[in-house]
């Protein structure tokens, strides 16, 4: 029967088993190679990485960033250009073990703030491997200093002014960029998730906002310390800089010189990625996940229309942003957050997104990471990765997160997908039909609701879904970020992994396995779709990996390229 099952499945290739090996491992007949790593000069000007010292502020800003994430990739010319963002970073690795990962010096700080951002760059292959083309005029750093436009309802609002901008209509920088979307028009959409981890007060005695407290802002930092060579990470200093991250960026990739432009309009939040999809009627629909625990899940329909050619400067500027809420009869509806519903201003919803959806009531998320739209239908998939909070406790914002709709489970160590169907296949609709494609699970350990839906069983079990697109043929690849011990309820799961799943049949398969302490994100393919591109991040995040060098090398976040011995198309 396992037999016939594997000639009809559309998943044509031999499942990886689960293991915790320290390399990337995929089925019989495909091969993996690295195309970028943390490091990796885009300039022959540039040194290369001396990971004695994990390089300079000056190096790194000539340099692959580290933590690469969502990507996406565009054909421009003749040349392929790989934009891919750069999360974070971990000072263990970026500091070369200095002072216990602690920075001392201003460079260290330079040094950090240019290991995040997003890296563009041209990509070739050259006898079957890809790489780098150093020195292409597409090449290009952003970083946490380079300058970006504030477009929007928040463009020019007090609470987006500063000293050093006092009109509130230039950000600098962009950082915790996490997921990305791709928009029909050729710009590459970035997506600032956690933000907040980066400001501290120099006056531990400062008292945070309730409107900051929402989004995490502490007087700690999450351990960058940037404020220590930055006043504008210091609230005390500069009380208003939060304000102005926690959006979606729009960039040109084709243009190194262009200014990015910060899309208030999307809304502030933890942003996972930004899925855009175009709906019959010609409105831009982008779906858009808040990481946090208790948060919620939302969508942008453009106020103006898309055309082939038109002009798409403004699509992300004007629009309406809605907020999901869940039933339990499996419909749902999509609440639009606008002054008449929220008694706030356009502006201060752009910038306090999470609190206008908290007044319109909506559902409280399992920490909603990527949403996928599957190109031939009209219907939405995204990950809820896990809540160890549902049901125990309140989100940050005192909203109260009971087991319902899409989250069923209280204490979700594992994590599911939710689809949902537009009402009249039309992603403007304001209502939908919700059903759970799959949740996670053990059933090797459990035999309650957490051994997961039936399409999980113990051969591709995995947890805390996170990584989610769709490939041209309509397969859904899912990629996952989450406990990698091994051990009681994760025995039998191995590293983190990427699947892929039949959304018709409910089938899915492991198809990649990556190292240890790894998270595997982010995906794109070449233009004749023999290639595939993914991001293995942050792999020995605890300090037990040495890939993809090997030896007693360092750990290296890296961007591989998949393909087929035989030469024929993934995906
Ligand atoms: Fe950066 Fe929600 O993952
Ligand atoms: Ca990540
Ligand atoms: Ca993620
Ligand atoms: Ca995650």
């Amino acid at each position: 029967a396992v037999a016939a099952d594997h000639k009809q499945s559309r998943l044509a290739f031999e499942m990886v088993k689960a293991n915790t090996l320290d390399t990337v491992t995929v089925p019989k007949g495909y091969s993996w190679q690295v195309v970028a790593s943390w490091g990796d000069p885009l300039w022959s000007k540039a040194p290369s990485l001396d990971t004695s010292t994990g390089g300079t502020g000056e190096s790194q800003e000539m340099a692959f960033g580290d933590h690469n994430d969502g990507m996406a990739l565009f054909r421009h010319n003749g040349k392929t250009i790989l934009a891919v963002n750069n999360e974070y970073t971990n000072y263990n690795t970026l500091l070369a073990n200095r002072e216990g990962g602690i920075p001392t010096t201003s460079d260290d700080i330079r040094k950090s703030k240019a290991a995040h951002g997003v890296s563009v760059v041209e990509v070739s292959q050259t006898e079957g491997k890809w790489h780098i083309v150093k020195d292409s005029k597409y090449n290009r750093r952003i970083t946490a200093e380079t300058e970006m436009s504030i477009t929007g309802p928040a463009r020019g609002h007090k609470l987006m002014q500063t000293a050093a901008d006092p009109k509130g209509e230039v950000a600098k920088g962009t950082w915790n960029n996490c997921g990305n979307g791709q928009t029909p028009w050729g710009t590459y959409l970035t997506c600032e998730e956690n933000f907040n981890g980066y400001f501290s007060s120099s006056d531990k005695d400062y008292k945070v906002s309730p409107e900051l407290s929402r989004y995490g802002v502490n007087v700690k930092d999450s351990g960058y310390r940037w404020a220590m060579a930055d006043d504008r990470f210091d609230l005390v200093k500069t009380p208003n800089e939060p304000n102005r991250f926690g959006y979606i960026v729009e960039i040109d990739p084709t243009d190194p010189n262009s200014m990015p432009k910060k899309r208030t309009a999307l809304g502030r939040f933890k942003h996972e990625n930004a899925e855009v999809t175009v709906a019959a009627n010609g409105h831009v629909v982008v779906y858009l996940g808040d990481d946090e625990r208790g948060e919620f899940l939302y969508r942008f329909v453009s106020e103006g229309k898309y055309t082939v050619g038109g002009d798409h400067s403004e699509l992300l500027a004007k629009g309406t942003l809605f907020v999901a809420k869940f039933h339990e009869n499996h419909k749902g509806e999509w609440l639009p957050l606008t002054p008449e519903t929220t008694s706030m201003t356009e502006a201060e919803i752009a910038i306090h997104t999470r609190l206008a959806a908290s007044k319109v009531g909506a559902t409280t998320m399992d920490r909603p990471e990527w949403v996928a739209a599957n190109p031939n239908k009209v219907e939405a998939y995204c990950c809820l990765t896990n809540n160890k909070n549902r049901g125990l406790k309140t989100n940050a914002g005192g909203d109260a997160t009971p087991p319902t709709g899409p989250n069923p489970r209280v204490k979700n160590n594992f994590g599911q997908i939710v689809r949902w169907k537009p009402t009249n296949e039309d992603h403007t609709s304001n209502a939908f039909d919700w059903d759970l494609f799959l949740l996670a699970g053990n059933p090797a350990v459990y035999d309650d609701a957490n051994a997961g839906s039936s399409n999980i069983n113990q051969d591709n079990m995995f947890n805390s879904p996170d990584g989610l697109k769709f490939d041209s043929k309509g397969l859904l690849w899912i990629q996952t970020d989450g406990n990698y011990s091994n051990k009681e309820g994760f025995a039998g799961q191995g590293n983190n992994q990427m699947l892929v799943a039949d959304t018709e049949t409910g089938e899915i398969r492991r198809f990649l396995v990556g190292p240890k302490e790894c998270e595997i994100t982010g995906s794109a393919w070449s233009a004749d779709k023999k290639t595939m591109f993914i991001s293995v991040q942050h792999p020995g995040e605890k300090g037990n990996s040495n890939w993809p060098d090997g030896g007693n090398s360092a750990p290296r976040s890296s961007v591989i390229a998949i393909s087929r011995d035989d030469g024929s198309v993934i995906g």
